[in-house]
């Protein structure tokens, strides 16, 4: 299992906290850094942080009020960790300056303490993947630094083709590790992913997919407070693997609004979701992974034709 920290970097750290407190995660108080906060739900940390440069200020204005600054994956081996810095580097780290980093960020000592939220309710086990939209030109240099610095293996492309636009979903996969890293490109300049590069200043992180165990129990409790997920029209469960499902696994998908793929080989499925956009272009998915390594192309390709 990989162990993933995502920073935020916010001007709204209120409404980052409550978000984050719906999802499950507990914030920490012990000796965090003045403008930031951390929060932890099992392999999850997060960091919350205002802008602390005019150079950060700019970038996050660019980005629309909340981006992902960096995030942090310690491998298996706890070699390295990837490094993103405002969705641009992804860099290898040598093991001392991972707690160098950590300590000076951080300052974690044994005075963690839990402040409330008093709903706590674990949701989340870990992240399944990261999804970047980068540019088409910078992806095999990228390609090649997660394979070759990192060990990353890269599965098929997929190619998510709607009715006039399309794009290529690369997969890579961190061998011994729930964890994937997705870059999303495009050559077409209409495609959704050239859209975010040119509204959002450049490439970052489009959406990160969240492991939870029981969607049908944890996507009813999310909705139930606030947090907005996409709408998944009627017709989609009329004809939903109907061989494969009972009527009562289709009807208990259909009122957590949950979207299902199986595997090929019929062993292994999917269930995920999505919300709306939360913070400027980015939003989540929430995903229950039984051996199985895609990411639900048939249904991203449904939702991209609804999109475009
Ligand atoms: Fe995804």
């Amino acid at each position: 299992m990989v162990f993933v920290h995502l920073i935020f970097l916010t001007q709204n750290l209120e409404s980052l906290s409550s978000l984050l407190g719906i999802l499950g995660f507990r914030s920490y108080s012990a000796k965090k850094r003045e403008g930031s906060l951390l929060f932890q739900q099992n392999h999850i940390s997060i960091e919350g942080r205002l802008p602390s440069s005019s150079h950060e200020k700019e970038s996050l204005n660019k980005k629309q009020g909340t981006t992902i600054a960096e995030f942090w994956i310690s491998t298996p081996q706890e070699k390295s960790l990837v490094f993103d810095k405002l969705g641009t580097t992804i860099q290898c780290l040598p093991p001392n300056k991972i707690s160098e980093y950590f300590e000076s960020r951080f300052y974690i000592n044994q005075d963690r303490t839990d402040q409330s939220h008093h709903n706590f309710q674990p949701i989340l086990s870990h992240i399944d993947h990261v999804a970047l939209n980068i540019k088409e030109e910078h992806f095999s240099v990228t390609s090649e630094s997660l394979r070759k610095k990192l060990g990353f293996v890269p599965l098929a492309p997929q190619k998510i083709s709607g009715h006039t636009t399309s794009f290529t979903c690369s997969a890579f996969q961190l061998p011994g590790a729930s964890f994937f890293l997705v870059l999303n490109t495009s050559c077409d300049p209409g495609s959704q992913i050239n859209d975010f590069l040119n509204r959002h200043n450049g490439p970052g992180v489009q959406h990160i997919a969240f492991h939870s165990e029981n969607l049908e129990a944890s996507i009813p409790y999310l909705k139930q407070n606030s947090i907005p997920f996409i709408d998944i029209p009627e017709d989609y469960y009329n004809t939903l693997y109907k061989k494969e499902l009972t009527s009562q696994e289709i009807n208990s998908l259909k009122k957590a609004h949950l979207l299902y793929e199986p595997s090929l080989n019929h062993e292994g499925f999917l269930k995920q979701t999505f919300t709306k956009n939360l913070f400027g272009p980015l939003f989540f998915e929430i995903i229950h992974r039984h051996n199985l390594s895609g990411f639900g192309e048939n249904n991203i390709t449904n939702l991209f034709k609804a999109l475009e």
